[in-house]
Formats: structure tokens, C-alpha cells, sequence
């Protein structure tokens, strides 16, 4: 099916009291597993890849376009509605090189820039997305970052709603990622959010609001998230932890030899990397039932 405007499955879930799932792949496995999680729960999805863990010269030197020449035909293929984001660029470059490569959505990673330079460029992002249809998603406040439990804040900053407001009218972003409380990377507990900071950036701020840090985003925070302005969350740690386990237990498990062909790329029960896929699929669908997305692909 044509891949749906970002904009629109962010309307659509906003009207609806849901919100969107962003499950971020890394490679064809990872990004295959998401797309069977939404089709079995008919559940609209974001498909995409992130540059923020992502060695940037392999980004720099052809990466952004393998990325998107691997998501296009398997997103166009999804029988839900689905977009192609390219998350967290860390340069201006490299989101307009995810523009031109074929991604229909963009975010620019803002979170440790000065707020002029933050305006400048997400602006002139913004102007030449929307010539294409291609929608952005700003960030405004920067998420603490996690190694295992063990939070770290020293360039953390909470969203200020007066601030955000200004953001998004000075860029003209289509979504705009808030920080209250949430997140980055973290494993083995949840965050605490604050509420009523996002009620009161949802108040000032009209656009639909993101959550980044989905791994350790309280499950009893999501409806309440949703209600005061959410329509996406974004998941990764909890991805690639899953797989891993996947991929370690098949590993750690197999008693025979197939050989190499079976045991990478052939897509056969032997498949190692395919063990990891399997694994990874019912806590996708897991996250798009607690987002409340089951059922909104009709
Ligand atoms: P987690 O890895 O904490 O789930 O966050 C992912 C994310 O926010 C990607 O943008």
C-alpha cells in the first residue's frame, strides 16, 4: 500500500486516543519483524532506522541510502499504514541526504545545540521537506541518556512549554519530541514522568507531541501520555535487547551443525538471525496493544 503521510497517522491516532508505535530497526530482521507485529494486531506503524548509535561515516559514506533503498520496498509492501523515518540525524547533511535517499519523514537531532542554531537548522529542514510532502519531527529539550540503569543527566534539560511553543512556531515542525521526565536507553527500570509539565506543553503547543525513550517509559504513563497530547512513541533498547536474547539462546542452544548457509541469511528455522526476528515480534505487538493501536489499521 503507498505509504501514508507522517502527519496523517499522527492526526489519525490523536483523534482516535492512541498512539503510533516508532520501533526502530537496523537491518532487514529487525525491520521485517516490526512490520508482522502491525499487520498481526492491524495496527498502523512507523518504520525507520536512527543514525544517533550508528557509526557516522558508514552514515556519511553511502549508509543513509542503503538504509532507505532496504525500508522503501519493504514499508510500500506492509499491508498497514506505515512511513519511512529517518530518526535522529546528527547533522543537517544527513537528514537532507535522508530526504533525497527516500525517506518520507525526518527528525534532526537538536537535543545538545545551542536554540538558534536548533531554529536555523530545523527551519531550513522544514522548508525543503514540505516542498517534497516530507514531514519533520523537531525535539525541543534534551532526554538524560542511560549506560544499563545507571541514568546520566549532565546534558539533560527538560522541555519548557513556553519555549516549545515558540520552537514550533519558528520552524514550523510537523511533531514536536518533549522531555519530562523520559528517558534514553535505559534498561531494568522505568523513569518517572511528569504529567503535568506534558499537560501544560499540550496546552501551549498544538502539534502532536513524541515520546523518545519508549524502553523505559512507565506503562501506566502511556494512557495518560496519550490523553494529554502523545500520538508516537519511540522504542529501540528494548528491540535490540530482545533480539539479542533471541539470537543467544538459538546460539547457545544448537546441538547440530547445519553449516554456515543455513545458520545466517537463509530464512529457514535454522536461521540464527531469524531466532532473534521470531523473539522479537510479540513484544512489538505487546507495545502496539499498550499504545493502543491494535485494531487501527482498518
Ligand atoms: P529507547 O532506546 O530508550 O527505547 O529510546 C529509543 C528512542 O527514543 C529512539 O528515538
Amino acid at each position: 500500500m503507498p505509504l501514508a503521510p507522517l502527519t496523517t497517522l499522527l492526526a489519525d491516532a490523536r483523534a482516535g486516543g492512541y498512539a503510533v508505535g516508532y520501533f526502530e530497526a537496523w537491518d532487514s530482521y529487525s525491520l521485517e519483524a516490526v512490520v508482522e507485529a502491525a499487520e498481526a494486531e492491524s495496527a498502523p506503524v512507523i518504520l525507520g532506522f536512527g543514525c544517533l548509535l550508528v557509526d557516522r561515516a558508514w552514515l556519511d559514506g553511502g549508509g543513509i541510502e542503503a538504509l532507505s533503498r532496504l525500508g522503501r520496498p519493504v514499508a510500500e509492501q506492509a499491508q498497514v499504514p506505515t512511513c519511512l523515518l529517518l530518526n535522529e540525524a546528527n547533522t543537517l547533511e544527513q537528514a537532507r541526504r535522508g530526504l533525497d535517499a527516500g525517506f518520507t519523514a525526518l527528525m534532526l537531532h537538536t537535543g545538545r545545540q545551542s536554540p538558534t542554531d536548533a531554529v536555523e537548522q530545523v527551519g531550513a529542514l522544514v522548508r525543503a521537506a514540505h516542498e517534497r510532502g516530507v514531514a519533520v519531527e523537531g525535539e525541543l529539550g534534551s532526554l538524560p541518556a542511560a549506560t544499563g540503569s545507571e541514568i546520566d543527566d549532565a546534558h539533560a534539560a527538560l522541555t519548557d512549554p513556553g519555549e516549545a511553543a515558540a520552537f514550533v512556531a519558528a520552524t514550523g515542525v510537523d511533531s514536536l519530541a518533549v522531555s519530562f521526565g523520559n528517558v534514553h536507553v535505559l534498561e531494568g527500570r522505568s523513569a518517572p514522568v511528569d504529567l503535568d509539565r506534558l499537560a501544560e506543553i499540550h496546552r501551549l503547543v498544538d502539534v502532536p507531541l513524541v515520546v523518545h525513550g519508549g524502553t523505559s517509559f512507565p506503562p501506566e504513563a502511556v494512557a495518560g501520555a496519550i490523553a494529554r497530547g502523545v500520538a508516537k512513541f519511540n522504542v529501540g533498547t528494548v528491540l535490540k535487547r530482545t533480539f539479542l536474547e533471541g539470537l543467544a539462546e538459538a546460539v547457545g542452544t544448537r546441538v547440530d551443525d547445519p553449516g554456515p548457509h543455513e545458520l545466517l541469511g537463509s530464512h529457514s528455522s535454522h536461521d540464527l538471525l531469524d531466532a532473534g526476528k521470531r523473539r522479537l515480534v510479540p513484544v512489538v505487538r505487546n507495545l502496539i496493544r499498550l499504545y493502543g493501536g491494535s485494531g487501527r489499521a482498518a
